[in-house]
């Protein structure tokens, strides 16, 4: 399993809005969907299918790559916070399809609940698929999310993995089960304490976006 923390600027930014507690919950979402947007951008370099061709410009002839339409491309939430970081992912990924999955952690228990199963019964062939959670905690949730998805036809190789903030217990997690999976986060942190909050963290991410 690779992990990736694009050493950019504006994702160092915007996780230090997310962690801010004084961040208004507009400003919060807001933040959280332009890191959404920086790492689906990186996640997708040297990942989408080209292909070639001639296009006709006001001026002349030119020659292009652009991404194949028809190969498929896959984008799945995880409810609800998932849906914040997902914002941008339609404006930047063209001929994507969105899958929603909804999975609740139990405060108590911290095991995942599957409420929401929007999955294809199998993904087209070739699906290349970004499952995006916000955040990567214990790792029962994007477990959980990651053993559906591959149920249904989908390589660890087809995988990326979009998150703001991951912890340890979850990448070790993802690092055993699906060898070969790609991460790309905002930052690691180094710990989650008994309740399953990431420390230092941004808090609950699907409160602080929804309310
Ligand atoms: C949070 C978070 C992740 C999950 C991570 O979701 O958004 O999905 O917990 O925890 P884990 O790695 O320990 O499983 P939550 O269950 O709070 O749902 P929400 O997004 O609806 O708030």
């Amino acid at each position: 399993m690779l992990v990736f923390v694009p050493p950019h600027p504006l994702i160092k930014h915007w996780v230090s809005v997310l962690r801010n507690e004084q961040t208004p919950s507009p400003i919060f979402r807001n933040a959280m969907a332009e890191i959404g947007r920086l790492l689906m951008y990186e996640a997708s370099r040297d990942w989408l299918p080209m292909v070639t061709g001639e296009i006709q410009s006001p001026m002349g002839v030119a020659s292009v790559e652009f991404i194949d339409p028809r190969e498929p491309v896959a984008v799945i939430p995880i409810l609800r916070a998932g849906l914040a970081l997902a914002e941008h992912a339609s404006s930047i990924l063209p001929a994507t399809k969105t899958y929603h999955l909804g999975i609740s952690r139990d405060e108590e228990t911290l095991q995942p609940t599957i409420y929401l199963n929007k999955l294809p019964d199998t993904f087209p062939e070739g699906s290349r698929v970004f499952v995006v959670d916000p955040m990567l905690a214990t790792g029962g949730t994007i477990v959980a999310s990651l053993q559906l998805i591959k149920e249904r036809g989908v390589e660890n190789q087809q995988i990326k993995v979009i998150s703001a903030v991951a912890a340890p217990p979850a990448l070790q997690k993802l690092s055993e089960k699906f060898p070969g999976l790609h991460v790309y986060t905002g930052i690691i942190d180094p710990t989650v304490n008994d309740k399953g909050f990431i420390i230092p963290g941004l808090g609950d991410a699907g409160d602080r976006s929804f309310g």
